[in-house]
């Protein structure tokens, strides 16, 4: 009986797959796009997230994951299209993805005629799929879902390709995410004004190329470590920030 119970919850964990840009990622985006929202902005989230912070509702898309009530929004936490192509030339998936995740989420908050509660859960999905839309491999080729089929070793122990770019790396690198935050919003006007050029089509077409090239940088069996963090540390943090600066755009144009 016990093991039934076990299967019962193992084997759903197991389908899904652990893919979600860590906890610590999905909060260093929402910190430092709190430090750039507009005074209008702040005040309809305050109401909306009744004072709770960006980075603490960051990781609430993943919380209700294992709960099957939203199994139908588990589609917009990537996307899939052949490397090379462009989203907008793509073939879409049914069940939704990424990008129309976003705008989902956009027009429902947009809607002053949806509840508060609509506009809220739609508002907290909103904010972690930014965070998501700059996990490289979450912008990713449906062959290996992302870099999850790719088995790979860290620090000697059983990961994958996809989980090293979720949390590996940022978690060995051990600062927290109000650290890494401040460390990264380290930005003038005129590099926060390149980074936030551009829509979430050129946003997603820049993470798949990205993503492509971390398809180089491991294969299947690798035993990665140090050597691999002083290489894409950099890439990373580069990521987080632009995820972070972006999301302060993105909520910035909703609340105008
Ligand atoms: N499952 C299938 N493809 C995926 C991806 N790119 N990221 C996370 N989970 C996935
Ligand atoms: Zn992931
Ligand atoms: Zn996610």
């Amino acid at each position: 009986m016990k093991q039934l119970v076990m299967l019962f919850f193992l084997v759903p964990t197991l389908m899904l797959g652990n893919c979600f840009w860590g906890k610590t990622g999905h909060r260093v985006t929402g910190h430092i796009a709190q430090n750039h929202l507009t005074g209008k902005t702040k005040r309809a989230l305050k109401d909306l997230l009744e004072g709770h912070s960006l980075a603490y509702v960051s990781t609430f898309a993943d919380e209700i994951k294992a709960d099957r009530k939203y199994s139908g929004y588990f589609a917009w936490h990537f996307v899939n299209y052949p490397l090379g192509m462009r989203y907008e030339d793509s073939e879409k998936s049914k069940y939704g993805d990424l990008i129309t995740g976003i705008e989902e989420c956009i027009q429902k908050i947009k809607n002053k005629e949806n509840s508060k509660k609509t506009r809220a859960f739609h508002l907290k999905m909103l904010i972690h799929l930014i965070g998501d839309l700059h996990q490289p491999l979450h912008a990713s080729r449906a062959e290996d879902k992302g870099g999850n089929d790719i088995q790979v070793q860290w620090f000697g122990e059983g990961s994958n390709l996809h989980r090293v770019w979720d949390k590996n790396l940022i978690e060995s690198y051990g600062m927290t995410y109000t650290e890494l935050a401040t460390e990264l919003d380290q930005v003038d006007r005129k590099e926060r004004k390149r980074i936030q050029e551009g829509s979430i089509y050129d946003w997603v077409d820049e993470s798949h190329e990205i993503c492509a090239k971390l398809y180089d940088s491991a294969k299947a069996g690798d035993k990665l470590g140090y050597q691999y963090g002083y290489k894409y540390n950099d890439l990373l943090f580069e990521q987080l920030q632009k995820g972070g600066i972006r999301l302060a755009k993105v909520l910035n144009d909703l609340f105008k």
